[in-house]
């Protein structure tokens, strides 16, 4: 007997789900027994953390009679078994945390790196995604420092669900009020959907900025910082993808988790790119590769004593996208254009001649984006002429929408 396709139902996202769920001291913390109801009977596996002031407003057993699993509250358990890194085994533990209620106090701790209960350590000691549903009163949600605080952590990658607007518990009106249960599992179910889309996906990521010695102390190199490239691939990686993270020096630590290889040159970079370029799916170039180096490979120091000038001979380096380009045969190619004139045009003409799928145009002549700083603008062209542009935002948000328009462009070339 056939059953057609239709009658077969899909694996729910949830099932077998690791659930961090936190719990702070709210007086919408009741809800989230009825949220860790829902996860259970949706297949997901729910560890509940509660904290001291949590215990104020709902009891442990209201959900380990759920969860039929132990509540942590204390960093130092009185008969744990590995109690020194109870922190830790639980953060590494989950495929996704999630503050449900979330105080303006948890958000502050996690904002300022703050670790001194079980909860707000375990946040530092970080892995997987963390969602945060914040819950408290319209005008401790609209102070300045609590919407700073929030900025930041977004920039850092976590994710907001709410607050809405609505009766508040202090009998006021106005937003700061906790995301509904249903709601909730909704944008749950989106963020676990988003976290598997690029599985199986091995991506080649490149970032910083070359350097082409002039002798051995002296190079020369170019102003990027490598963080566009760094959030593209903890975008990448939080989707399921593999990482190769090909990186020249940066200013910023390289994303965890990628496999990592250093280089310096444009020589090096081309060598490495080439090497693993077969194996992968998607590249994107994102590091600034210099165009040019010393045709001389000078050994020692040079000297500028009797010297009234010193002339260097520069030659082209290999153009690596170029290059894949014109071996390419699955891969999806991605390269950045910075440009302080005609930049569209520009970019338009590198996607052809490079033989690129997208490229990410920005203005470097404006100050306020681009080489060094935390935001970006950015238009995304497509080969096929496609055209999107963002808002001025930071860079992580940039990256996503870049991610966005890579997943889009992947699945239409893998639909029949
Ligand atoms: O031609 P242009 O250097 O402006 O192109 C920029 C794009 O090409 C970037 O994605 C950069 O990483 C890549 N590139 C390269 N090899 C070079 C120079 C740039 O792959 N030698």
């Amino acid at each position: 007997m056939t059953i057609s396709s239709s009658f077969v139902s899909q694996e729910d996202v949830f099932q077998d789900k690791k659930i961090l769920l936190g719990v702070t001291g709210s007086v919408a913390a009741y809800k989230a027994v009825g949220l860790a109801s829902r996860l259970v009977k949706r297949g997901a596996k729910v560890k509940v953390v509660l904290t001291k002031a949590g215990r104020q407003f709902i009891t442990p057993l209201a959900f380990s009679s759920i969860t039929l699993d132990e509540v942590c509250s204390s960093m130092f358990p009185e008969s744990p078994p590995l109690a020194a890194h109870l922190h830790l085994s639980l953060a590494r533990g989950a495929d996704l945390i999630l503050v449900y209620p979330a105080t303006a106090n948890i958000i502050a701790k996690m904002a300022h790196g703050l670790a001194d209960d079980l909860l707000s350590t375990l946040l530092l000691a970080g892995g997987p995604p963390v969602v945060i549903a914040p819950a408290m009163n319209t005008s401790m949600y609209l102070q300045e420092v609590t919407q700073k605080n929030m900025s930041l952590l977004e920039e850092r990658g976590v994710m907001f669900l709410g607050p809405e607007e609505g009766d508040l518990a202090c009998g006021e009106y106005g937003v700061g009020r906790l995301i509904e249960e249903e709601k909730a599992i909704e944008e749950i179910d989106v963020l676990l959907r988003r976290s598997t889309q690029l599985k199986g996906k091995k991506f080649l990521i490149t970032a910083g900025g070359t350097r082409e010695p002039i002798d051995p102390v002296r190079f020369i190199t170019n102003r990027s910082s490598g963080k566009m490239g760094k959030y593209l691939a903890e975008e990448a990686l939080a989707r399921g993808a593999e990482v190769i993270f090909l990186k020249a020096p940066m200013n910023v630590p390289p994303p965890v988790r990628s496999h990592l290889i250093e280089v310096e040159t444009a020589q090096e970079m081309y060598q490495e790119a080439l090497r693993v370029f077969p194996e992968v799916d998607v590249v994107v170039m994102a590091a600034a590769v210099s165009d040019f180096y010393p045709a001389e490979k000078v050994e020692e120091k040079i000297s500028k004593k009797e010297r009234k000038e010193l002339t260097l001979t520069l030659l082209p380096t290999p153009d690596i996208l170029a290059e894949m380009g014109k071996g390419k045969e699955k891969q999806f190619l991605v390269g950045f254009s910075a440009e302080t004139d005609q930049a569209l045009e520009r970019a338009r003409e590198k996607m052809r001649d490079k033989g690129l799928n997208m490229i990410v145009v920005n203005d470097i002549s404006r100050k306020d984006i681009g080489f060094g700083s935390e935001f970006n603008q950015v238009t995304i062209l497509h080969q096929d002429g496609g055209q999107r542009e963002t808002p001025r935002a930071h860079k992580r948000l940039i990256s996503r929408a870049i991610m966005d328009e890579i997943v889009a462009r992947l699945s239409d070339l893998n639909s029949p």
